[in-house]
């Protein structure tokens, strides 16, 4: 039997717990938790996804700023909005949204966040605590992922983890957490990428696959045991005529034909994407406790 691991409905039920603890601080006179994003240049899929995070702030109370910078936007420029972001004591936490353009140097641009409000989680100073098991910002995807394994008790102990895809954002810290000593982790993780050998045979030996590579349908059902947990991070646009926009969305994996051979499986849209955001909220909320507003 298959499960979809419905990250939608997941996600609804967080943002109401949210919602709820919003409600109950309003009572007792504490201020609104407040995310703040900076979107430089017009990429799409980056204008979606921040529009996306922004709209689940409305919905569930907290306050949003949205801060959209020109394409030709310079590194300094981008340095000053974020110490403005540092020092506003009004805003708990925010996010400058990746990918960023090349003249800007996505590290430096990192490191200029304050950690207290780097609710994304890659400052390296949260990312040094997070591969030590301290109390951290998590990335979003990869504790979204952590949470719908958690919701939907997926056993992860013990089992072989194949994560493919080295990115900061999503396979190498994925493959941290899923090693780490404590549930959903204590996995056996094996961590692949675009120079690794035999993928194949590899993903035929995996227990859960978490797949975060950008390439469109791309895991098929001879590269799969039976019985596989099956996490796909990919959001592709392939060109569609039938659809309004021009095109639809997948994932990184053929789901159809894989979908079969799984015991549980995250769907695109509606899997991964969702839980991202739900785990940027918690984020926020926990930026806000720990500020102590
Ligand atoms: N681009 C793709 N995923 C993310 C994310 O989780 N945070 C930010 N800031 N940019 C992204």
């Amino acid at each position: 039997m298959t499960t979809i691991l419905d990250g939608k409905k997941v996600s609804i039920t967080i943002q109401d717990e949210l919602a709820e603890e919003v409600r109950k601080r309003n009572l007792i006179g504490k201020k609104k938790p407040h995310l703040a994003a900076i979107l430089v240049g017009d990429d799409g899929a980056s204008i979606t996804y921040v529009d996306a995070k922004v709209k689940a702030c409305e919905r569930i109370g907290f306050e949003s700023t949205l801060i959209k910078l020109p394409e030709i936007t310079t590194e300094k420029e981008l340095i000053t909005e974020i110490q403005k972001l540092n020092n506003n004591i009004s805003i708990d936490g925010f996010i400058v949204q990746l990918p960023l353009p090349n003249h800007i140097n996505e590290q430096k641009i990192i490191q200029t966040i304050d950690p207290k409000k780097d609710v994304d989680g890659f400052h390296p100073q949260n990312v040094g605590r997070m591969a030590l098991g301290l109390p951290t910002f998590l990335p979003a995807t990869p504790n979204g992922i952590l949470e719908i394994l958690k919701r939907y008790k997926v056993n992860t102990v013990g089992k072989h983890c194949v994560v493919i895809g080295r990115s900061h954002i999503v396979g190498s810290p994925m493959s941290i957490l899923m090693s780490q000593n404590y549930y959903p982790g204590n996995s056996t993780v094996t961590i692949t990428h675009s120079r690794t050998n035999n993928l194949k045979e590899i993903c035929l030996l995996a227990d859960i696959i978490i797949i975060a590579l950008g390439k469109a349908e791309f895991l098929t059902a001879d590269m799969v045991k039976e019985g596989v947990v099956i996490i796909d991070v990919g959001i592709n646009r392939v060109t569609d005529e039938t659809k309004k926009k021009g095109y639809r969305l997948v994932g990184d994996v053929k789901f159809d034909e894989v979908a079969k051979k799984s015991s549980f499986i995250t769907p695109v849209p509606g899997g991964v994407g969702p839980m991202t955001i739900s785990s940027l909220l918690m984020n926020t909320m926990n930026a806000t406790k720990l500020n102590n507003h």
